[in-house]
């Protein structure tokens, strides 16, 4: 019989990446055939634990492995260079957020990957926690009414990302994606950062206006601390009910406006895999592989983390000029408001101090 598992190899198997070949040698309708790192004792740790074999490069891992699929979890500052030369080498991907940390390299990585008609797939992997799926179909069925204001809070301690924005653009991006997921398009946003600890602007505060007249906002800290209940907190609030989701995927919870009644969903006793945020790539990949086979394009298709990016990089205009910035729907130019006709800077800690 022939076997009709979609080959994968995993690129990056450093701290995150062992989520993905987990999830990929779990299947039935996949294979893990390779991982790839460009430190050797990693890849052949990682190779041993998975019991497949293991690259240095990946240019080898292609020409002896020949994978239908490659899921990608390098170093997220160094992640346009291999993404490049595997579009280029005419590879499906799905690839690990942020898609970069300049809009350029999005853009660029995106006009290539399109050129070539490529599923390009994003792991915006919380927009499968089921306390996240239970808010969307609460607002898609029009319990809460309709939506006046959205909170997202998520902080955390520092990361080893070497970026004056790195919590903005490597995780602020989950709620960029998590508001417009919720709300629908932003159509502007204004940002207050601080960079008091010193490690860059770790803590971030961005007021949201939604194309539809919500309003939102977003708290990002690296700060804080991870050990924290709820440091992470999604409120949806409508004309006639809320929802609320609690440490993406901890509890979800629905209300209607006036009732002191609550509807509340948490994991079972023995539901382990709704439990745990590494089991969120398991639920994407049910839909991503599907998709996949059926040659349809991605469920999250690498645009939302170019969307993301440019929300990140409006913001970073925002704080640096202090005024509001408009967003273009279409993903278009950003400009602060008055400042139109100047192209955007991101300028330097210094400059967005101003
Ligand atoms: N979606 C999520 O919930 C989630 C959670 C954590 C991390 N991430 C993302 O996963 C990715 C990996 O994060 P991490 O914490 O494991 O990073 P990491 O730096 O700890 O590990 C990355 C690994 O990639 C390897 N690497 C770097 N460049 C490479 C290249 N060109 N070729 C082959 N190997 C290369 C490194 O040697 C390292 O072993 C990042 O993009 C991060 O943002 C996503």
């Amino acid at each position: 019989m022939t076997d009709t598992r979609i080959r994968v190899a995993v690129v990056g198997v450093g701290g995150w990446g062992p989520v993905h070949a987990r999830a990929f040698s779990n299947r039935s309708d996949a294979e893990l055939c390779a991982v790839v790192d460009c430190d050797p004792g990693t890849a052949d740790a990682r190779g041993r634990e998975f019991r497949v074999p293991c690259y240095l490069d990946i240019d080898e891992m292609l020409r002896t492995e020949r994978p239908d699929l490659v899921s990608l979890a390098v170093t997220n500052t160094r992640q346009v260079e291999p993404t490049l030369a595997l579009i280029r080498a005419g590879v499906p991907l799905l690839v690990e957020k942020p898609l970069a940390f300049a809009l350029a390299d999005a853009d660029m990585l995106l006009a290539e990957a399109a050129e070539r008609r490529l599923f390009f797939a994003i792991n915006f992997n919380y927009r499968y926690a089921r306390p996240v799926r239970l808010a969307y179909e609460a607002i898609q069925q029009g319990r809460i009414g309709e939506p006046i204001f959205a909170a997202w809070r998520f902080e955390g301690s520092k990361s080893p990302t070497d970026h004056p924005h790195a919590n903005l653009i490597e995780t602020q991006c989950h709620g960029f994606d998590m508001l417009e997921h919720c709300c629908g398009p932003i159509e502007s946003l204004m940002a207050e950062m601080t960079d008091v600890t010193q490690g860059g602007f770790t803590t971030l505060v961005v007021s949201l206006k939604f194309a539809s007249g919500a309003v939102g906002c977003i708290i990002g800290s690296y700060d804080s601390s991870y050990e924290y209940a709820n440091t992470q907190v999604l409120e949806v609030n409508g004309t006639t009910g809320r929802v609320i989701v609690e440490d993406t995927v901890r509890r979800f919870t629905f209300q209607e406006k006036g009732s002191e009644m609550r509807q509340v969903w948490e994991t079972g006793y023995f539901n382990d895999s709704d439990r745990t945020i590494r089991k969120l790539i398991d639920v994407h990949l049910d839909e991503l592989l599907a998709a996949f086979r059926a040659g349809r394009e991605p469920p999250v298709h690498a645009r939302a983390g170019r969307r993301a990016l440019a929300l990140a990089e409006a913001a970073i205009a925002s704080c640096r000029t202090g005024r509001r910035v408009l967003v273009d729907r279409a993903d278009g130019p950003i400009m602060p408001v008055g400042l139109q006709g100047r192209p955007p800077s991101h300028g330097t800690i210094v400059e967005a101090r101003l």
